[in-house]
């Protein structure tokens, strides 16, 4: 056995694929933001006063995921505080926060709670009525004289749950402050999460907004570039590789996180294969990986009736081999189960939706096949492979454990 072991750690050793992986990884930091000039100095100018001690415009940006919003805020955020504390005689506070909370019920208080902290005092996570840590953060702001820059990144993710009481809370806040003043900076990747609001909310939010359009792949290209000479060693990428990473990205909308994934994972899989190189055929692999991630990252985190009527269409499929099955099929399976195992059922119609939703992740394939006067029938296949389906299935038992 350790003969065995020693192999497999010989050949990491050798480590002939990346000087640096680190460079590739999600949470890296990288020292240059190609191809976002224009928003970083839009966003720049418009929060610029703040250095004079004005309070400026609430600003929202927003763009598809992986466009570099947080990059880029995160780098102004920086520049602002470098200059703030040479040249101002009062106090500026920028503060951060990633508003996507792990399951908490109470989104709001938290979210309060990370703030109060951020500023400095302690305040117990759990257990105050949240009006109480309300005019907490507020007499905390009131303090003293300050400019205080809010930026709350995913704010989607605040309002989930409370009907954006939070977030009119947090445009009126203003109002309640004498001697500070606040300015928000929103973030979110929900291209439609603003028409979703109040109106009054969404014009105080989005008193400026900043878009952040989808990368080209010849700008992932680029961007991929600018760090694969440190992070790899030298010739290890077959020609072509960085393009391929920059195509399937500017695919999937230009999300320049999901290019670096890609360029990591097939390293990681060059690796594992004691390959001495990235060849482009890894790409394809490290894709199938990321989009087989996804959609079970999709399965487990869908409510028990998604996994229901998914589970009925993989029982069916498995009994009926070849034989094709329709929509009402599915329902009677899904009406078995629900009543073997004394569940809500839903309607026929409700059920159609979690299907129709299936077909847009992906997960399976509806066909409409006309039956003559009218009359139509929907086709079911699953449109995942064997491996997915078996790792789908146990996520599916694990979390309903009966069936
Ligand atoms: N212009 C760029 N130059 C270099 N790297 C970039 C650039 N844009 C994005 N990246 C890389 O992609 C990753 C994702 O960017 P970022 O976190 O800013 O996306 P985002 O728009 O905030 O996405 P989300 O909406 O999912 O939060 C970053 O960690 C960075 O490594
Ligand atoms: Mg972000």
């Amino acid at each position: 056995m350790a003969v065995e072991l020693n192999k497999i750690f010989e050949s990491f050793d050798r480590n002939s694929i990346f000087k640096d992986k680190s460079l590739l990884q999600t949470n890296y930091n990288p020292k240059t933001i190609l191809h976002r000039d224009q928003q970083i100095k839009q966003i720049a100018s418009i929060l610029a006063p703040v250095l004079r001690g004005e309070r400026t415009s609430n600003l929202f940006l927003y763009g598809k995921t992986g466009t570099g919003k947080t990059l880029s805020i995160q780098y102004v955020k920086d520049e602002l505080l470098k200059r703030a504390s040479k040249e101002s005689n009062f106090k500026l506070k920028i503060e951060y926060l990633n508003c996507k909370m792990k399951k908490v019920s109470d989104t709001e208080y938290r979210i309060l709670a990370e703030l109060i902290k951020k500023l400095g005092v302690e305040v117990p996570s759990t257990g105050l009525p949240t009006q109480s840590i309300y005019n907490k953060f507020i007499e905390i702001i009131d303090n003293e004289k300050q400019l205080l820059v809010l930026i709350l990144d995913e704010i989607d993710q605040a309002v989930k749950k409370e009907n954006g009481n939070f977030l009119y809370n947090l445009t009126r806040l203003n109002s309640e402050l004498s001697k500070s003043q606040v300015c928000v900076v929103g973030i979110s990747n929900n291209l439609t999460f603003l028409d979703t609001l109040d109106p009054r909310v969404r014009s105080s939010l989005s008193e400026e907004e900043i878009v952040f359009p989808p990368y080209d792949a010849l700008q992932l290209k680029e961007i991929l570039n600018e760090r694969c000479g440190v992070a790899f060693k030298e010739k290890v990428l077959e020609e072509g590789v960085v393009a391929k990473c920059a195509a399937f990205a500017a695919r999937e909308h230009g999300d320049a996180r999901r290019a670096f994934d890609l360029l990591r994972i097939a390293g990681e899989l060059a690796e594992r294969d004691d390959s001495k190189k990235v060849f482009l055929k890894y790409i394809d692999e490290a894709n199938m990986k990321i989009e087989k991630d996804k959609i079970l990252d999709v399965i487990k985190s869908e409510p028990k009736q998604f996994q229901l009527v998914l589970h009925s269409i993989i029982q069916l499929s498995e009994t009926k081999k070849n034989e094709p099955f329709f929509t009402g099929d599915v329902y009677n399976f899904y009406q078995e189960v629900c009543q073997k195992n004394k569940i809500e059922i839903l309607t026929q119609r409700r059920v159609g939706d979690i299907i129709q939703e299936f077909d847009m992740l992906g997960i399976i394939n509806v066909r409409v096949i006309s039956k003559g006067r009218g009359g139509r029938m929907r086709e079911i296949k699953l449109a995942i492979g064997k491996k997915i389906i078996d790792q789908a299935k146990k996520i599916i038992e694990d979390s309903l454990n009966y069936l």
